[in-house]
């Protein structure tokens, strides 16, 4: 469907043509409202939103506690700067990600910034500051973030790397998990060996920095043993495991992080960020005392890092999505999913493999050509369902809905993703 002529969506996205780079996608939404799982546009037209503004709607879209918290502390201060002033809100939700934090026993700390790119860089600067290690390795199929650093360790060319180069130096990749496509454990952690023989010595890597579940990649789950495999690796090496969790943290899997799936892990660092903010950008850096303090005072920091507003509202999201009867909601919004999933695979030969993990879901066309993949997201649109594709040849469709959403919301979004898939034959 194109835009109807005339109507406030079709000036907006001229207007938008005039003055807006088109360095950013543009797509044909535009928005007037959110509620929960629901997305008004600007002429009245709702869609059940499965996006979720790419997963930074956990608690759903202006979830009531964090729109207060966020009132309450406009009335107060709007920014402050961290490095001019502490304020309550930021230690508080440093103090929360200490409790919360999968990195092992021992004070925990944070530093709390802009953007998930910015916790990545931020991360890297950490692992090299307490190894005195300079290398960074990562893996296939990665999405870290578009700044220098970040691009560099993302593995997709197309539109994130192409033309934007030359890219950062000692970052290092090898092949991840993917058993769909053939990639096992076993072969994983071969390539990683080999990679210290040929490319890099282990004693110069800093730390590997590995998403729980690739999100843009593919919604890709590492096998049960991979990532105990990979600290075990990195033990041996001095090597810090950084534990990307940007996409699949706070809540997104069933548990508060994704990476509480995997017995016996404890990554050195965490990195957290999208939901985390409940729709106000923030992102942090959690980890052990001994790995935070060997930053020099100053080294970390930035204007707007840790924003008031952003604190407010994480502080609202991090207590809804700690609190059990939430999790156990959202993991049971996962069995729903996947058996409707599933079930939708075994009467769709196109679809090759479903996967993920808990309600952090997708499924996988087994051609890898984006153009199915377009045309359902477009379909879906056309039909009132905000819906997003992911992977290295775009072939992956990724469920993100708001954990929060109803029963006859889910209901109507996977109807609605069921006939859009049959109209794209
Ligand atoms: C796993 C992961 N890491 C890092 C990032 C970068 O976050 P941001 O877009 O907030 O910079 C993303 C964004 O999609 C992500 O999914």
């Amino acid at each position: 469907m194109s835009l109807r002529e005339g109507t406030a969506s079709e000036r907006i996205t001229d207007e938008r043509a005039r003055y807006v780079t088109p360095g950013v996608s543009t797509p044909r939404l535009v928005v007037a409202e959110a509620e929960g799982a629901r997305v008004t546009d600007v002429d009245g037209r709702t869609f059940v939103d499965f996006a979720g503004g790419i997963g930074c709607q956990n608690t759903g879209h202006r979830h009531p506690a964090v729109v207060e918290a966020v009132k309450a502390q406009a009335d107060r201060y709007l920014h402050q700067c961290f490095m001019v002033g502490t304020y309550e809100p930021f230690v508080d939700v440093c103090k929360r990600l200490a409790e919360l934090s999968p990195c092992g026993d021992g004070e925990q700390r944070s530093i709390l910034v802009n953007s998930g790119a910015e916790a990545i860089e931020n991360a890297v600067k950490i692992a090299r500051a307490a190894t005195g290690r300079q290398a960074v390795v990562v893996f296939e199929n990665a999405f870290h973030g578009r700044t220098l650093l970040t691009m560099t360790m993302t593995a997709k060319v197309m539109p994130y790397k192409k033309g934007f180069g030359p890219f950062a130096p000692e970052v290092y990749r090898v092949p991840a998990p993917y058993p769909y496509r053939g990639v096992s454990s076993d072969a994983a952690i071969a390539a990683l060996e080999a990679l210290f023989l040929s490319a890099v010595a282990p004693e110069s890597v800093a730390c590997v920095v590995l998403e729980p579940v690739q999100g843009e990649g593919g919604f890709i789950p590492m096998p049960p043993d991979y990532p105990a495999r990979l600290q075990e690796l990195c033990h041996t090496h001095g090597i810090l495991y950084v534990d990307d969790e940007v996409q699949s943290g706070v809540g997104r899997t069933g548990r508060m992080w994704a990476i509480e799936h995997y017995e016996g892990v404890e990554p050195d660092l965490l990195v957290s960020g999208k939901s985390l903010g409940g729709g106000l950008p923030l992102a942090g850096v959690t980890g052990r005392a001994e790995l935070m303090d060997a930053v020099h005072a100053g080294g970390l920091g930035g204007t707007f890092s840790g924003n008031p507003l952003s604190c407010a509202a994480a502080q609202a999201v991090l207590e809804i999505v700690s609190d059990a009867d939430f999790l156990a909601a959202a993991e049971q919004l996962g069995v729903t999913l996947r058996a409707r999933l599933d079930d939708l695979a075994a009467r769709r030969s196109e679809i090759g493999e479903v996967r993920g993990l808990g309600p952090m879901l997708a499924f996988e066309f087994a051609e890898q050509s984006s153009d199915r993949a377009k045309a359902v997201v477009a379909e879906a649109f056309d039909r009132g369902l905000i819906l997003l594709s992911c992977g290295l040849y775009g072939n992956v469709i990724r469920l993100l809905p708001p954990l929060t959403i109803k029963d006859d919301e889910l209901e109507e979004g996977l109807a609605l993703l069921e006939n859009s898939i049959a109209a794209c034959d």
